[in-house]
Order: structure tokens, then C-alpha cells, then sequence
């Protein structure tokens, strides 16, 4: 018999509704991942890389001249100045630096703290460390940080805060005002933070980005989280990076050297010279996904969702309690994909303790406008 070390984790229901959209020909929107190619260029760029033999492994840390690249991005988009040998570290995907930040500084008995809704790899990822997570609940309806809940969460043992902003699933977005408030409230106290900024570029309506990189005294024990997967339209290459300060990223390359040693080579270069070329392709984000946005917006304006539009990511929470208030969120999920053909997300699934009342499923507006216009009709019809 064995004694799982993760008793609790089954299939994800990311799994489980992309083989259902799959198995009953649904449209998916439920994972969250375009339905549309990357750049050409960048495409382009794999290619020829691999024929040019950049096919063995790259420095542990990531080709200096990608780590080049992301620090100007973040000079540009944040004004500030990391050291691209001493604070970034490239990885396969945001999911291996969140697991190698984590694994880095927690040990047995050590209390992390995260958000619920949640992104679904902080607590399995807590727990292999010996750690264990503390649950905090978003408010209800704006999914923002309710500060008492959080001041009653820490303890002796808090090690780490996990924030996630622009947020999976609900969109919300950390303001610098709630920055400042975090420090304050962890000045006197030896926490880490992870601040899970994958979907940086993903901001609507003229808001800007409050990152941590820009926050100097968060950042001083911060592991700032981004991934090129969601940026450049291509999620299956699994590529991103950490950015931290020295001390710390000294700390997380010890284990990442461990768990992957680097991350793939040829992507690794064919995102540096994209970035080059293009550094207009990450100002022209925003606008790209807020038409994808307002036009599944519009389209569902005449259904009987109900929903405000995202502020940011590429997620759209509705909520469907005019429509099936009897199913709970699974249920609906699965409901909407057999007998309407477009597969969501179940949001209590995000949470510990699902609030029972909840009634909302999340859609994911990374495709094509045929698609959207495909899926729309169809929650239309209902
Ligand atoms: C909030 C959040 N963090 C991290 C990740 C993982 O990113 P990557 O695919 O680069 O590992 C995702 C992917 O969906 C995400 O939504």
C-alpha cells in the first residue's frame, strides 16, 4: 500500500472538463489557453534556432540574453532596474518557480498563507515542503483582500504569503494601496512573499500593473512570478521566470538546479530575439485582450448571465443563478458542456471551503472571435 504524500490531489478539473470538451465536442473554455498561434516571428524563431544547434542545455539560470530582455521589460513597464545575473532566474513555466520559492524557504510546520479562489498548485506544492496552507477568503463579489481575515490568519508560524494579481480566477487586481498596506501589516515580521504576477500584461481599461518588482520594501522579500506562456500566446512551452533579490534567488536556484536544472533551450532563445525585435508586443497586450473582452462582453450582454467585465487576465466570471440555481457549480459546469456544448470552470474548485450560495463558473476568452461568437450563441440560447 502506499501512503500518499499528497492524499488529496486527484485529477484537476482542468483535466477533467478539456477531456470533456474533447469527448462531447464542446467548445472549451475552460482551461485557460488561446485557441490562436503565438507570433510568427516568434514562431519562426524555434525554428531556427534548432537548426542552428541550440539544443543542449542552457545555463542553469537562463540564457543571459533572455535574462537581458525580461530586465529591460520590467525597466520599461515598472521603471525599475533588476540585475539580470542576480535576480532572474528563467524556468520551465511559473509552475516550477512557484514550487522552487516555495521550497526554498518552507519548512516543516511552516504556515503559508493564500487567497481563496486560488490557483491550484500553491497548496500541493506547501504541503511537499511540510508546510501547510491557511485558507483566507477574497470578499465575496469583489475578491479583494479582507484585511481583518488576513491580520487573524498570521501567526508565529506564518512563513509566506501567496498573492495573485491581475487573479485567477476572478480577474480582481491588487491595487498599490493594498501593497502598502501588506508591508505595513508584515514589517515587523519574518514572512516571505510570492507575488504570482503571470498575467502582468493583462490589465484593461487604462489601469496600470501594480507589481511588486515596483514595491521596494515588499520586494526586499518578495519572489516576483511571471511566465512567457501567457504573454506570447504560447502556454505549452511552459516557460517562465522568478525575479528576486539576490539573497533569495541565490536560495530558489538551489532547488531549481535540482528539480529541472533549466529550462528548454531553443524557446529560451527564440523569446530573447522576440523580445528584441518586438518590445511594442507587450504594450499591445492589454489592448488585444480587452477587444477580445469587450466583444464576448457585448455578445453575452442579451443572456441570462449575469457578470461584470473582467478587470484583467483573459477569465470572465458569470454567474448563473437565473438560469439553474439548483446546480451547484459542477454540476453546472458539466450541464453547460453536455447539453450546451461550451465547457466552463466550476470557481469552487479555486476554494477550501466553497461558499454553498456561490453560483459562478468561469469562461476563458483566449480564442478566436469565431469561437467567442460560437460560445456566445450558444449560452445565449439557454
Ligand atoms: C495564477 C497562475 N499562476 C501560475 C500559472 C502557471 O503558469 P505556467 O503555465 O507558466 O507554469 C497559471 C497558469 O494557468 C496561473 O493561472
Amino acid at each position: 500500500m502506499i501512503s500518499s504524500k499528497l492524499p488529496n490531489v486527484g485529477t484537476t478539473i482542468f483535466t477533467t472538463m478539456s477531456q470533456l470538451a474533447a469527448q462531447t465536442g464542446a467548445l472549451n473554455l475552460s482551461q485557460g489557453f488561446p485557441d490562436f498561434n503565438g507570433p510568427q516571428a516568434l514562431l519562426d524563431a524555434v525554428g531556427r534556432h534548432v537548426s542552428a544547434g541550440h539544443n543542449q542545455y542552457s545555463p542553469m539560470t537562463g540564457l543571459s540574453s533572455l535574462r537581458e530582455q525580461v530586465a529591460s521589460k520590467i525597466l520599461r513597464s515598472y521603471g525599475v532596474s533588476v540585475d539580470a545575473d542576480n535576480e532572474i532566474t528563467i524556468t520551465p513555466g511559473a509552475t516550477e518557480a512557484i514550487f522552487c520559492a516555495i521550497h526554498a524557504v518552507i519548512r516543516a510546520g511552516d504556515e503559508v498563507i493564500v487567497f481563496d479562489p486560488s490557483y491550484d498548485s500553491y497548496e500541493p506544492s506547501v504541503e511537499l515542503a511540510g508546510g501547510r496552507c491557511v485558507h483566507v477568503q477574497l470578499t465575496d463579489g469583489e475578491f479583494a483582500i479582507d484585511w481583518q481575515k488576513l491580520t487573524d490568519a498570521l501567526s508565529p508560524r506564518t512563513r509566506m504569503i501567496i498573492i495573485n494579481s491581475p487573479h485567477n480566477p476572478s480577474g480582481a487586481l491588487i491595487t498599490r494601496d493594498d501593497l502598502d498596506k501588506l508591508a505595513l501589516l508584515i514589517a515587523d515580521r519574518d514572512i516571505y512573499l510570492i507575488s504570482d504576477e503571470v498575467y502582468e500584461h493583462l490589465v484593461f481599461d487604462g489601469v496600470k500593473h501594480a507589481s511588486v518588482l515596483a514595491h521596494e520594501t515588499l520586494y526586499q522579500r518578495a519572489f516576483v512570478v511571471s511566465s512567457f506562456g501567457k504573454t506570447y500566446h504560447v502556454t505549452g512551452w511552459k516557460t517562465g521566470y522568478v525575479v528576486a533579490p539576490p539573497a533569495l534567488s541565490a536560495e530558489l536556484r538551489k532547488v531549481h538546479q535540482y528539480v529541472n536544472f533549466c529550462g528548454v533551450t531553443p524557446l529560451q532563445w527564440a523569446l530573447a530575439d522576440f523580445m528584441a525585435a518586438h518590445p511594442e508586443h507587450v504594450e499591445e497586450l492589454p489592448a488585444f485582450y480587452q477587444t477580445k473582452r469587450d466583444l464576448f462582453c457585448e455578445l453575452l450582454a442579451s443572456s441570462r448571465f449575469q457578470f461584470k467585465p473582467t478587470p484583467g487576465t483573459y477569465f470572465q466570471l458569470v454567474d448563473y443563478s437565473q438560469i439553474r440555481p439548483d446546480l451547484n457549480d459542477v454540476d453546472m459546469s458539466l450541464w453547460l458542456t453536455r447539453e450546451h456544448g461550451v465547457a466552463t470552470i466550476p470557481v469552487s474548485v479555486f476554494y477550501q471551503q466553497p461558499i454553498p450560495e456561490q453560483r459562478l463558473v468561469r469562461l476563458c476568452f483566449a480564442k478566436r472571435e469565431e469561437t467567442l461568437r460560437q460560445a456566445a450563441e450558444k449560452l445565449c440560447a439557454i
